[in-house]
């Protein structure tokens, strides 16, 4: 598998498609979040962050002006919104490698200002197909997070059939 995309219908859906995501993970992790502006890059981060196990008290919003956040749980998991990243060496001072390749799990919203287009990672991009709908493609790098995304898949189709069902009994 290269790569797989599911199809979400709103806010909440996508949501639960990152909680799905973040109850999964056991490892350091990589996630690179593609997608333009409004496309939902924090929603579906906030629902890895959920599914991790962060407080849910605890406020998940797009770091763009510190650049990063970082929250605990199950792994820590640092958050990085590159949008506003002037210049490469502002990641070095950062410490990005040092997150990037090390114990927790990394988020990144504009993996496109990363100097290397093809960071090894879990490459999530999210497209507008509606106001509400989005389409996520998840296209998966190195065995692990090929077999993540085999098991997330998993687990998302055999919801959809009661998620279907749910939908159609209202
Ligand atoms: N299916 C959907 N998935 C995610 N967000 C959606 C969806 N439909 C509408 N939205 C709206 O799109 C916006 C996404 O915002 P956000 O996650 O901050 O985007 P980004 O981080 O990609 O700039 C929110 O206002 C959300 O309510
Ligand atoms: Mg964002």
């Amino acid at each position: 598998m290269s790569s797989w995309s599911v199809v979400s219908g709103g806010e909440a859906q996508t949501l639960e498609f990152g909680i799905k995501l973040g109850r999964l993970l056991q490892q350091p992790t990589l996630v690179l979040l593609q997608g333009d502006l409004g496309a939902g890059k924090t929603v579906f981060a906030r629902g890895i962050a959920r599914g991790l196990g962060v407080d849910p008290q605890i406020p998940i919003t797009s770091p763009t002006f510190t650049l990063m956040n970082h929250y605990r749980a199950r792994l820590d998991l640092y958050h990085f919104d590159l949008y506003r990243l002037s210049a490469p060496d502002e990641l070095v001072e950062l410490g990005f490698d040092d997150y990037a390749y090390g114990s927790g799990v990394t988020l990144v919203e504009w993996p496109e200002k990363l100097d290397n287009p093809d960071t090894p990672g879990l490459w999530v991009n999210l497209k507008r197909i509606g106001d509400d709908s989005r389409e996520i493609f998840f296209s998966p790098q190195g065995e692990t997070n090929r077999e993540l995304i085999i098991m997330l898949q998993g687990i998302c189709t055999s919801n959809q059939d009661s998620d279907l069902s749910k939908a159609e009994g209202m």
